[in-house]
């Protein structure tokens, strides 16, 4: 039987975006990456950088049946961003092999990707993914860790299954 469209939630993270100042262009580079993958992009909304309207979103998608979430942005060390610990703040498990080869991967191509905190998490029954703000680095480290997202989806769906 063939696995289920992956329904994901899209959340693009910062406060001149929400604000209106520059144009989005980190989610809707995303969106395509997952249609391009066959997925059913199914919310998506546009957040500033504060933790609590993170983790509001975050939980609303997951709650809407987004089996994945996709964040883009404040992953850095500016002192606005905060999704990692939004995340953390309300996540079951960490994953880290996920943030782990998104930063070594995207080392080979920027010495500055060493400076996202990009990571993966469980939060209630969604796969959140913490990508980073540009939209060519959002879409490249989705691209190294795909390969393990449908499996991770089915686990955080609760959907049993074997290793
Ligand atoms: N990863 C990839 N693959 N490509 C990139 O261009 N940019 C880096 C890094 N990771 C980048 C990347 C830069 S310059 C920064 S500051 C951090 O992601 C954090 O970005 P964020 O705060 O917008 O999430």
């Amino acid at each position: 039987m063939s696995s289920p469209t992956i329904q994901v939630g899209v959340i693009t993270v910062s406060d001149r975006a929400a604000a209106g100042e520059y144009e989005d262009e980190g989610g809707p580079a995303v969106k395509k990456a997952c249609e391009e993958r066959g997925w059913e992009v199914i919310a998506d909304s546009i957040v500033p950088d504060d933790l609590e309207r993170i983790q509001t979103t975050i939980r609303a998608f997951a709650g809407q049946g987004c089996g994945l979430v996709l964040t883009t942005g404040g992953t850095g060390v500016d002192i606005r961003d905060v999704t990692p610990e939004a995340i953390r703040g309300i996540m079951r498990v960490e994953i880290p092999g996920f943030g782990e080869t998104m930063r070594m991967r995207s080392l080979a191509i920027t010495p500055n990707a060493i400076l996202s905190r990009s990571l993966a998490a469980i939060v209630d029954t969604a796969l959140v993914i913490a990508l980073p703000g540009k939209p060519t680095g959002a879409v490249e480290c989705l691209e190294f860790v795909e390969g393990a997202i449908p499996h991770s989806v089915k686990l955080a769906l609760r959907v049993p299954t074997s290793c």
